[in-house]
């Protein structure tokens, strides 16, 4: 038979007429890498979102196969492949949510700072692509490191004349997740019931969870407080050494990602009271980008929420912290302005 690519990406008889459907109400998604160790379960779970009626996959490689084999599933967003940079803007025409997972993970051995150089021009070039097609979309950044790829964002849309701080985050739920299931681990919860802040950024001493404030109120030993502190900061390295070099988090991440991605579409949808942890332009420190709870709503971040009473052992934590994230931004910020 003739076969030739539908719109959803795959192959189709092209004598059989598809009745058209009548759309379905919902949000348009795109996914920037979405063929990645990330991209592939990331795109699969939003697939089954149900407040998404259109989910574009974009990758510079293999997109076609993943798009074929998403489309098949029977739910109701209509999937879309992109191949290549020269399909990139109509990847992101009219998008509301971009999501990018694009770019290198660490190998053993490597920090998150050591993908700056190939990742920082990936982010570079996607983000002017964004500022161009889908200006008003929210953005959920996961390329690393997120401390420098956030601020880069930001320069890149300033630049462009698009910047709305309040769209632009840094996607730091896999170290709330991480969070939530170590510390239900300690004080044997079930995780589901346990909301740990993280609040700083997303690599090494920069992720700082806030133990005295969990929910449900939980007390630590000063033992429990290092243990858990040390396995929240290193538990991508955990993953990393235990993958061998076969890349980082994927899974975790994929399900971090939908997370966070369905609480920025429900406050899109006008839901109240969606408040998560993410990396964004802040109010909340001297610094110009910090990790902490906001509040979200139609227009992405709509409010800050105030870090709250810190630990003597956090409020330390915190003084350092803050010297690598400045770092960090510093680096983001020159990468695009020299
Ligand atoms: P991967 O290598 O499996 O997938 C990355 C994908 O990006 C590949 O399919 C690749 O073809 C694609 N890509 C490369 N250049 C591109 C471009 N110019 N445009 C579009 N796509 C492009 O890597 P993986 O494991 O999926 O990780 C992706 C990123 O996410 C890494 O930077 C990693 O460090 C980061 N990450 C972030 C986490 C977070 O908590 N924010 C957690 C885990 C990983």
């Amino acid at each position: 038979p003739n076969l030739k690519m539908n719109e959803h990406g795959g192959s189709s008889l092209t004598n059989v007429h598809c009745r058209a459907k009548g759309g379905s109400p919902g949000f348009k998604v795109a996914i920037l890498g979405a063929a990645g160790g990330i991209g592939q379960p990331l795109s699969m779970l939003m697939k089954i979102n149900p407040l998404v009626s259109v989910l574009h996959l974009y990758d510079v490689v293999n997109t076609p196969g993943v798009t074929s084999d998403i489309s098949h599933m029977d739910t109701s967003a209509v999937v879309r492949g992109f191949l290549g940079q020269n399909q990139l803007e109509d990847a992101l025409t009219g998008m509301d949510l971009v999501i990018i997972p694009a770019g290198v993970p660490r190998k053993p051995g490597m920090t998150r700072d050591d993908l700056f150089n190939i990742n920082a021009g990936i982010v570079k070039t996607l983000c002017e692509a964004i500022a161009k097609q889908c200006p008003k979309a929210i953005v959920n950044l996961i390329s690393n490191p997120v401390n420098s790829t956030v601020p880069i964002a930001a320069e890149v849309f300033k630049r462009a004349g698009t910047y709305d701080p309040k769209r632009l985050l840094g996607v730091t739920m896999l170290d709330v997740v991480r969070a939530n299931t170590f510390v239900a681990e300690v004080m044997g919860l079930d995780p589901r019931d346990v909301d740990v802040p993280v609040v700083g950024g997303h690599a090494g001493i920069t992720i700082l969870p806030l133990l005295s404030q969990v929910k449900p109120p939980s007390s630590f030993t000063p033992k429990e407080i290092e243990y858990l502190t040390d396995r929240i900061q290193n538990g991508g390295t955990e993953v990393v050494e235990a993958k061998a070099g076969a890349g980082s988090a994927t899974l975790s991440m994929a399900y971090a990602a939908v997370k966070f991605a369905d609480a920025c579409l429900r406050a899109l949808k006008g839901e109240a009271d969606i408040v998560q942890c993410a990396y964004v332009d802040s109010q909340v420190t001297e610094l110009p980008f910090f990790a902490s709870k906001v509040r979200l709503g139609r227009n992405g971040v709509e409010e800050f929420l105030p870090l709250g009473p810190l630990s003597d052992y956090e409020r330390a934590s915190l003084e350092k912290a803050k010297k690598e994230l400045a770092t960090s931004v510093e680096k983001g910020v020159s990468f695009i302005r020299k």
